[in-house]
């Protein structure tokens, strides 16, 4: 595949951008007066007002040239037909599996995967439905009232933010815990106040051999052992998500109630695998198909609509164009949700374990800037901490804003307030506060410079109708392939993460190293042999 460096579209963009790089969205929207109703883009239940950002109508045809000349549409339909696209670990990608109807047929290495994702799904919906109705009991016959995910990365924070995000769909009979730090506090703080005999722990781990996974599994089983008294409690309060059997079994877990999951699912593409089981439990099967749906509303958009109109393909290339030629760093994305308040911390390892990459399809350096850096928290609470900088700091910093038009609460008055940050904080962004407007206010002449607001800060704000499983789906789907566009168009491999497993084996080197009661022979840098030896030192050895 061509280096986006050596596309006419990249080209005729860094000309664009000498012209385009001061224009102010003022000036654009006094220009077009229509514009905040012709740059926006629906799918799947979504609304995107794309329109204040720092583009013209040219700027867009030139993305969507890159999107065709960098083959977004072709390796979009490799991924879906099951293609080997993952290169680096030679692994089709098909989280998009997961969600495909009955009778659809996508194949790897000529076996049709659909069927057996579907024998997941309803072995996960029998067993939802066993733990919701109370028929499943513990080992002393209580009913299981406490679900609690064990794992990290793709195995814990889709679960999490997914149980947080349709809190109002949930089962508010039982309690939902996530633990996923090998810090013992987290198990300890998330069992605390739980009575064993009615706890149930979902072990997550796509490899089962996940360092922190497995300590805090080896922590669930001893609590459960020692509380209930019995190496048979383990078969009535463990369950496993994996795809290596073996392991599992290796754990004590019948592998009869093992969830299974395939080398095609990336961790972080995995939260409507057999990773979400929790949120099965949580908001019941049925709720759960209708996530599943809102995924797959998406993937239909991103295969069918045009690409000036597709919103995966949209916001990819809005990134690309702040990244490379704007040279942004980060990208904020800022829910209007308290429900949604870990969906920023979801889409960091979505994105930034996918594009944080430093070499192309062909092994060679990319030469040019990769994944920005994902951060952001749910309005209006950031708007009190750092919007400050966005508004009138020195960087720049696109922000995406997302809304719903209806909330879950009961209370209307609290929700338009909330939706009028959101539609303000776009307006203020964009277009700022003169010292000419600041004057007309009778702002004194000493405070104006302070006062002003330059603008010119892009925003996209997604509205939606509200947050139920089937929005939730469409919009993790959205990002996920709005990831797949900018991994396309910087040609690096989104679906590799070969960068977290050098700390890994770093730290297994030196765990010995901290427990060992004789001095260790230490071998690392200077810095590391004193902070290991001051460490030793304070903890007694
Ligand atoms: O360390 C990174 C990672 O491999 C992620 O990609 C993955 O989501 C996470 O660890 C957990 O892995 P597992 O599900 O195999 O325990």
């Amino acid at each position: 595949m061509a280096r986006p460096i050596d596309t006419a579209a990249w080209r005729a963009l860094q000309s664009h951008y000498e012209k385009v790089k001061g224009v102010e969205l003022r000036q654009l929207f006094a220009e077009d007066p229509r514009r905040g109703e012709t740059f926006i883009a629906e799918g799947a239940g979504l609304y995107l007002d794309f329109s204040k950002n720092r583009i013209t109508a040219e700027t867009l045809g030139l993305l969507v040239q890159l999107a065709q000349e960098c083959g977004v549409p072709e390796r979009r339909d490799a991924m879906f037909r099951g293609e080997k696209i993952n290169i680096t670990e030679q692994r089709a990608v098909l989280h998009v599996a997961l969600r495909a109807p009955k009778g659809v047929q996508i194949k790897v290495d000529g076996r049709d995967v659909v069927p057996e994702v579907h024998g997941v799904l309803e072995k996960m919906a029998g067993f939802s439905d066993r733990v919701r109705s109370g028929e499943w009991k513990g080992h002393t016959g209580q009913r299981i009232r406490n679900v609690i995910n064990v794992g990290i990365g793709g195995s814990y924070l889709g679960p999490e933010m997914a149980y947080d995000a349709l809190r109002t769909f949930t089962d508010r009979s039982m309690n939902f815990r996530f633990v996923a730090n090998v810090d013992g506090a987290a198990f300890a703080e998330a069992t605390h106040d739980l009575n064993a005999a009615e706890t149930l722990f979902i072990l997550s781990s796509k490899t089962f051999t996940t360092l922190e996974t497995m300590t805090n599994a080896a922590t669930a089983r001893r609590w459960v052992v020692d509380t209930l008294k019995s190496d048979a409690a383990i078969a009535k309060h463990f369950v496993a998500v994996s795809t290596n059997d073996a392991e599992v079994r290796k754990f004590g877990i019948d592998t009869a109630n093992m969830f299974g999951f395939w080398d095609w699912v990336g961790g972080r593409y995995s939260m409507d695998s057999a990773i979400g089981l929790s949120t099965m439990i949580a908001i019941g099967p049925q709720n759960y198909r209708e996530l599943l749906a809102g995924f797959r509303a998406m993937d239909e958009h991103f295969c069918s609509a045009p690409l000036a109109k597709n919103l995966p393909v949209l916001t990819g290339l809005l990134t690309v164009w702040y990244n490379n030629f704007f040279g942004a760093q980060t990208v904020g994305v800022m829910p209007y949700s308290d429900n949604l308040r870990r969906f920023p911390a979801y889409l960091q390892q979505l994105q930034m374990e996918s594009n944080g990459k430093h070499v192309d399809l062909d092994g060679r350096k990319v030469g040019m800037q990769t994944g920005p850096v994902i951060w952001g928290e749910p309005g209006t609470d950031g708007q009190h901490s750092f919007y400050q900088l966005i508004h009138q700091g020195t960087k720049l910093i696109p922000c995406d804003l997302i809304g719903f038009c209806h909330a879950l609460s009961p209370s209307k008055e609290q929700h338009d307030l909330l939706m009028s940050n959101v539609f303000a904080q776009a307006e203020a962004l964009a277009f700022g506060k003169t010292p000419q407007e600041l004057k007309a206010e009778g702002s004194p002449d000493f405070q104006t410079p302070f006062r002003v607001c330059e603008g010119n800060r892009p925003t996209n704000v997604i509205l939606v109708d509200r947050l139920t499983p089937h929005a939730l789906g469409a919009l993790v789907a959205l990002y996920e392939h709005n990831v797949f566009t900018q991994g396309t168009i910087w040609n690096i491999d989104s679906f590799d993460q070969w960068g977290v497993e050098l700390g890994k084996v770093l730290a297994k080197r030196i765990i010995p190293e901290l427990e060992s009661q004789s001095e260790p022979d230490l071998r690392h840098d200077s810095s590391t042999n004193a902070l290991i030896k001051r460490y030793r030192r304070l903890r007694g050895h």
